[in-house]
């Protein structure tokens, strides 16, 4: 546990709690959002809670993101918040288990490997994929009898999980991933994967069966990338030309060093954590809204039937560059990363004490806040994407605000006034750009994410793929959230109903 200091005048204020070393963690942990919105109508944009022992101060707003996330690394530091949760899953001297400046030379290798021109191949392999996907999954079995008439029923997160892997592993992860899919590699996955969860976030190590499990596969699942990169390095001629291990394996240090082959097992498998649940909950957020907006489905429905013709076999196939440039889909994935970020809460350690900018908040007119040095800050960005302020009826999912430049999202976005009143003027496209912008579900400044153009790659042709196929119906309300995943996913009961489209 952390020892926690009294408390001094520049300390922000401290959310009331009952128990001491558990503070606030109940609530935070059942509804952060709620706990979030609460708190900073009471404390203001800056507060500081107990969680679990840790003293944790939240930035809210697009300028308490800006604070954190536009922070120096040696002052608020990412390895510190995360490498206990992450180097047991990606697994030795990659991403967090390395000082920030060779991390940051291993996202500059990725970003070579999720180029333009990788990206042009990746379109049409989604696309079959997905196709493929209809026509042999068992939940899809009244599109596959090609029964028009009768509805059948998917698992929003279930189905749209077992699609980002398969698509994930065609397209990014390569050939011998996708081979191994149905085989060893799933099982590996689900271990790995259940030592991503909130209790790893909170506790290192527990001598629990999940621990043990995951440790083991993260051993295996190296080893599989290891021998394939073994493999390849023997047939250095096949087909891999597109794929981000062939990528990796060109890459070079400053200081000359090649990437080891077990630095390029632990990137592959960091980019499988760091992209799967994000997209899926993405993917399965948008098509619950789809299936209970028929509007919406139907106007998705005709901008592909306009682009790419009727898909009754006279269908056009999709290129990268058209996937840019399809207002309807990109609105519906952009309005549900604004309501449904994947990621609630950016965290990071603090390594000095840093004065918070009396702009943000402050004790008093001449005073200063100060967060001390060996705590945590936090940013959640969904906060400010559906502040009430800066957003009409900002907690609804309304695609048609993205969809004209002076539509609700892009007025928000032009300027908007702050909660101390002051009009903040960002000019017209500033939406994903800036580090001070109030819709940032890809975070921002040195961390920000560098899969944000792959994920709507995937997202988008997924989409398209099957809104063309199928018709969506919500036989419930859209769901909560569950806040007990470490990724926001939707509640029970998640089931879509869907029909086998027909064409005239
Ligand atoms: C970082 C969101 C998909 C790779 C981040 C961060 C966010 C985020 C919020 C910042 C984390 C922080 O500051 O601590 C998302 C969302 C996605 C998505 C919403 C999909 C809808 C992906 C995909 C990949 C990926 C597909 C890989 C292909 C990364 C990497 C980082 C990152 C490498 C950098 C981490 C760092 O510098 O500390 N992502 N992500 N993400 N993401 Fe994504």
């Amino acid at each position: 546990w952390q020892k926690i200091a009294p408390r001094k005048a520049s300390d922000p204020p401290v959310v009331f709690h009952w128990l001491p070393i558990i503070g606030s963690a109940i609530w935070y942990g059942n509804d952060p959002i709620n706990f979030f919105q609460t708190c900073q109508e009471r404390y203001g944009n800056v507060f500081t809670f107990i969680l679990l022992g840790r003293k944790v101060t939240v930035a809210l707003s697009a300028k308490g993101s800006n604070f954190v996330l536009g922070g120096k690394s040696t002052a608020f530091n990412a390895e510190g918040a995360y490498k206990h949760l992450t180097t047991p899953v990606f697994g030795k001297d990659v991403v967090y288990d390395v000082p920030n400046e060779v991390f940051m030379q291993q996202k500059k290798f990725v970003k070579f490997g999720l180029s333009t021109e990788n990206f042009r191949a990746y379109v049409g392999m989604v696309e079959d994929e997905v196709e493929e996907f209809l026509k042999t999954d068992v939940r899809f079995r009244t599109y596959q009898q090609n029964d028009i008439n009768e509805w059948g029923s998917f698992d929003a997160i279930a189905a749209m999980a077992e699609i980002t892997i398969l698509t994930a592993s065609r397209t990014l992860q390569g050939k011998e991933v996708r081979d191994n899919i149905d085989k060893s590699f799933s099982q590996l996955y689900t271990d790995l994967d259940g030592g991503f969860t909130p209790l790893n976030f909170l506790f290192a190590n527990l001598p629990i069966e999940s621990y043990r499990k995951r440790d083991k596969a993260q051993k295996k699942m190296s080893d599989f990338y290891v021998d394939i990169i073994t493999k390849r390095k023997q047939n250095p001629d096949g087909d891999h030309q597109h794929d981000m291990i062939a990528s990796l394996l060109d890459q070079t240090y400053r200081g000359g060093d090649k990437l080891r082959d077990h630095e390029v097992a632990h990137i592959m498998i960091a980019l499988l954590m760091a992209g799967q649940h994000t997209s899926s909950a993405t993917l399965a957020w948008t098509m619950l809204h789809l299936a209970s907006r028929q509007d919406v489905a139907d106007a998705l429905y005709e901008e592909q039937v306009k682009y790419f013709g009727n898909p009754d076999g006279s269908l056009r196939p999709m290129s990268y560059e058209d996937l840019r440039h399809l207002p309807v889909l990109d609105s519906c994935v952009r309005e549900t990363l604004r309501v449904h970020p994947p990621i609630h809460s950016i965290m990071r350690q603090v390594r000095e004490d840093v004065v918070v900018p009396a702009s943000l908040a402050a004790p008093s007119k001449d005073g200063v806040y100060v967060v001390p040095k060996d705590t945590y800050v936090l940013a959640s960005p969904l906060i400010s994407q559906v502040d009430p302020r800066i957003w009409k009826d900002g907690d609804k999912w309304e695609p048609a605000r993205w969809s004209d430049e002076d539509g609700i999202a892009a007025q928000a976005l032009k300027s908007y006034v702050d909660e101390n009143g002051e009009k903040i003027d960002y000019g017209f496209g500033a939406v994903s750009k800036g580090t001070d912008s109030p819709y940032q579900p890809f975070g921002a400044g040195k961390h920000r994410c560098i899969g944000e153009q792959f994920a709507y790659l995937q997202i988008g042709t997924i989409i398209a793929t099957l809104i063309r196929r199928i018709e969506l119906r919500l036989p419930n309300p859209v769901p909560d959230h569950n806040y007990h995943t470490l990724i926001m996913m939707p509640k029970d009961p998640k089931s879509i109903h869907y029909r086998r489209r027909k064409f005239d």
